[in-house]
């Protein structure tokens, strides 16, 4: 149980951010299958990322705090036991795209949060290769990969989903021949950026991307920070008359950037700096300040690209004048928690108004006072609920510890970040 009192006035802060969690996925995984010594700076912290790497050594890479060395993907080790993807759904679908074509079997199990995430998503489309990739009756974890040789071919996937896509292009490396991913979009498309500046891949129509097999070859990254992550202080400004934070150096990949242009659409202050890119990937610096708030609907892409931060986006709703409607966002109940469930929930325990629709929620702008919430075991929700403090007096979250999935940092930099001038 952690509890947050809040700044007592506005804040000015220049803040660091964690490596983002999705670049720090891929960069680890795919420098795991290259043959040689790769350069990944900056990974994130979370017990996500430390996930990856525990799989990952597993399977016979060596990974130190800058550095990873592989023997390359052809040359992985059998693991000895099933690969314990804890909490992370990157994890446990980006190795079983990466594991598909290998000579052995392998087994992904994950925590009970992770065992109730859907899998079967992830089966189809890499059994269109040719991928053995079993799941439970209910298409849920452990998953079983037989490995074998793929073949290139026409992949389409039913949802927007950045880790399915990202699974059936790992495995499509190493398949005989090119394949097309489409799927619907909104989606981050970090991947088919790194592949594309690789020379791996190229866009051909749409949201169809073009997969080349061929040897990956050693990566040199510094990770940006993570805009996930920094969205929860660029809240707390937002809702806190007077304050503002500007966070340097994040993944501006543009499904990244959805709340950043919903805050904007809300009436708060954003200012978005481009700085430069990392394998083709967009980064840079952006400032948030606090406005006059007032309603929104988010819908479609633009719903499937805030999704991660839309729990954050029901406490800013409930600051800002009106009604806010979250639209064609369903894959919600899919995440670490039922987020439609858990982010209702978490309004109310903190003397909000919302409810749930078919596809999202709905937030009055009521205010907030404070409360007791729990997170439901959710990195997100208790996050979004320490920020609520900002404005909504004290907050106290019950199963606060599941914020190290991501940022275990994050009540100290929060702490910070209030107190700064
Ligand atoms: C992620 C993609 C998103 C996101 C998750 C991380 C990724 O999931 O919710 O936190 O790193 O590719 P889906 O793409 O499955 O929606």
């Amino acid at each position: 149980m952690t509890t947050f009192e809040g700044p007592g006035g506005p804040f000015r802060a220049d803040v660091s951010l964690p490596g983002d969690k999705s670049l720090s996925h891929r960069a680890l995984v795919l420098a795991g299958m290259a043959k040689g010594r790769s350069v990944v700076r900056g990974a994130g912290p979370g017990a996500d990322v430390a996930a990856t790497k525990r799989c990952l050594d597993h399977l016979g890479v060596a990974i130190g705090p800058e550095v990873v060395d592989s023997p390359g993907i052809d040359e992985w080790h059998v693991p000895a036991a099933p690969l314990d993807a804890g909490n992370s759904g990157t994890t446990m679908r980006l190795l079983t795209g990466a594991l598909a074509a290998r000579a052995f079997r392998s087994v992904i199990i994950g925590d009970e949060s992770l065992k109730a995430r859907p899998m079967r998503r992830l089966a189809g489309p890499l059994g269109v290769l040719g991928a053995s990739v079993q799941v439970s009756d209910a298409g849920t974890a452990p998953v079983v990969i037989e490995g074998r040789p793929l073949r290139g071919a026409a992949v389409s996937i039913s949802v927007p989903s950045a880790q399915v896509r990202t699974a059936v292009a790992l495995a499509a490396l190493q398949a005989t021949g090119s394949s097309t991913i489409q799927s619907p979009p909104g989606f981050r498309d970090h991947t088919e950026r790194w592949l594309t500046h690789l020379g791996l891949g190229s866009w051909t129509a749409g949201t169809v991307f073009r997969v080349d097999p061929g040897p990956i070859r050693p990566i040199h990254v510094v990770l940006p920070g993570d805009t996930s992550s920094a969205s929860f202080l660029w809240a707390a400004a937002a809702i806190t008359p007077g304050a503002q934070v500007t966070a340097r150096r994040v993944s501006l990949n543009q499904g990244r950037t959805g709340f950043i242009d919903a805050l904007s659409a809300m009436g708060a202050g954003v200012e978005v700096v481009e700085t430069g890119h990392v394998l083709g990937d967009p980064v840079g610096d952006v400032t948030v300040r606090a406005g006059d708030l007032h309603s929104i609907r988010i819908a479609g892409t633009d719903a499937v690209r805030a999704l991660d931060e839309l729990p954050l986006l029901a406490i800013v709703a409930a600051f800002s004048d009106g009604t806010t409607l979250v639209e064609d966002a369903s894959e919600l109940r899919t995440k670490e928690s039922d987020r439609v469930a858990t982010t209702v929930g978490m309004v109310r325990a903190l003397g909000g108004v919302a409810e749930p629709t078919a596809d999202g929620f709905v937030v009055e702008g009521t205010g907030l006072t404070g409360g007791r919430v729990s997170s439901g075991g959710d990195h997100r929700i208790a996050m979004a609920a320490a920020v609520a403090a900002s404005r909504a007096g004290t907050v106290t979250v019950e199963g606060f510890e599941a914020a190290a999935v991501s940022w275990p940092e994050f009540p100290r930099v929060l702490e910070e970040t209030w107190s700064s001038r």
